[in-house]
């Protein structure tokens, strides 16, 4: 009988390394592993060599750089998204799309079971399992981490004993996540939140003693809602970001670190480095409130929040968040033009914008022009938009008179006085 097969997502490092013998090991499977670029800054080369090396039957290593920005970079600009208005979602977008791969792949090698390296504290097997389950409910999700024992000392000590090559990062007290959105850095002195992050996490950007003096002013031109240029040149959407990210992170922009409540319950010191995140994010914020309506605006901070939220807690699939798609996508279609914005010593602002599809009418803006914008008018605007406002002091005035009628003895009607 030939063996079950496994499809197990692989980064390369010391844990998913062990999975490969574990899962053949533990679970008699064999082991496919599958690695996706999405733009971590890692070394990505000997990862098929290694996983051939650990008896791996077959690699699958997809260069989705291109289709993780486009498709789920590309939304997330259009959601302004930040979780807890804070972090920009950036390992969280990426898990749908490694977990929808997986997924692929297993449907092609006809496998019985995927395999993640997620632990069961975290925010990322939420995400990974409920797509999986959406996608393929037949598929056995595995995640050894969820099931063995191990501390790291014993990790140690079993990948010697199986002649598991152990990184000489292995010792590093960090877990790194990376991918064209964004860093996260958790673990080791970092779970302690009242100790401030020691500088040795940071990768992708300057401190900002040593960022340059001079401020550097970059156009970043919008197109229904996406960036597609960088001081007038086009680029591919994942050369973009990478683009903005370096030129960013030189300035120190991006640095975050914050309190977070994970699905699972728990709270947590999360810490990224987001250069390219924080400073589209901010352009393009800034263009809708040129080009939107103040209504469509303001129910658009609520539905990013939720999207941000959703996002977060695993929800990719769920039509809910389609939903949400439909109400952004929507307001996106005049999301067009450029916005100059100034990187300086760890801020990205913006200082000026312009758009075809601008609202802005200088005309009845200025205070320089008498226009068909008349003044008298707004005295009898203020007068109906004050009116509840000043019923209710009125209100309060002659209470506090003649104190409160009580009620079934005399028909009191409410003072309204002049307005
Ligand atoms: N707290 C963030 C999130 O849930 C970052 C997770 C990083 N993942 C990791 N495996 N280190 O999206």
């Amino acid at each position: 009988m030939p063996k079950d097969k496994v499809i197990l997502a692989y980064s390369g490092g010391l844990d998913t390394s062990m999975m490969v013998k574990w899962l053949q090991m533990e679970y008699g499977m064999d082991v496919i592993t599958c690695n996706l670029d999405v733009g971590q800054d890692k070394e990505l080369k000997g990862i098929e060599e290694k996983a051939w090396k650990l008896g791996a039957i077959n690699h699958y290593g997809f260069d989705a750089k291109e289709e993780f920005a486009k498709e789920y970079i590309f939304p997330a600009i259009k959601a302004n998204a930040l979780y807890m208005g804070t972090y920009p979602v950036s390992s969280s977008i990426s898990r749908p799309l490694i977990a929808k791969k997986l997924v692929e792949v297993a449907e092609m090698e006809d496998a019985q079971a995927v395999a993640h390296g997620c632990t069961g504290k975290g925010n990322d097997q939420v995400r990974f399992d409920l797509t999986i389950k959406a996608l393929n409910p037949k598929l056995k999700i595995i995640a050894p981490v969820r099931e063995w024992k191990f501390d790291r000392a014993g990790q140690i000590e079993w990948s010697k004993k199986h002649d598991i090559p152990i990184p000489v990062t292995a010792d590093s007290p960090y877990s790194i996540d990376e991918n064209l959105w964004g860093r996260s850095i958790e673990g080791g002195i970092l779970e302690h939140p009242d100790i401030p992050v020691p500088d040795d996490i940071w990768d992708w950007t300057a401190d900002i003693m040593n960022t340059p003096d001079e401020a550097k002013y970059i156009k970043i031109g919008f197109e229904a809602g996406v960036p597609v240029s960088l001081d007038g040149v086009n680029y591919n959407p994942h050369e973009l970001i990478m683009k903005v990210r370096d030129l960013a992170g030189k300035h120190g922009i991006g640095r975050i670190e914050h309190m977070e409540d994970r699905i699972v319950g728990l709270k947590t010191r999360e810490t990224y480095e987001v250069p390219a995140s924080e400073t589209i994010i901010n352009a393009h914020l800034d263009l809708e409130k040129m080009v939107l309506t103040r209504h469509q605006k303001l129910l658009k901070y609520e539905i990013d929040h939720k999207w941000a939220t959703a996002v977060y807690q695993g929800l990719w699939i769920d039509p809910y968040k389609e939903d949400l798609d439909a109400y952004i996508n929507s307001t996106q279609k005049n999301v067009t033009g450029v916005v100059t914005m100034k990187l300086h010593k760890g801020t990205a602002k913006p200082v000026s914008r312009e758009s075809p599809f601008s609202l802005y009418d200088y005309n009845l803006a200025s205070f320089d022009i008498n226009t068909h914008y008349d003044q008298g008018d707004a005295i009898g605007f203020i007068n109906l938009w004050g009116l509840p406002s000043v019923s209710a002091w009125n209100l309060k005035r002659k209470i506090a008179d003649e104190g409160i009628k009580e009620m079934g003895k005399k028909v009191v009607p409410v003072p309204t006085g002049d307005y």
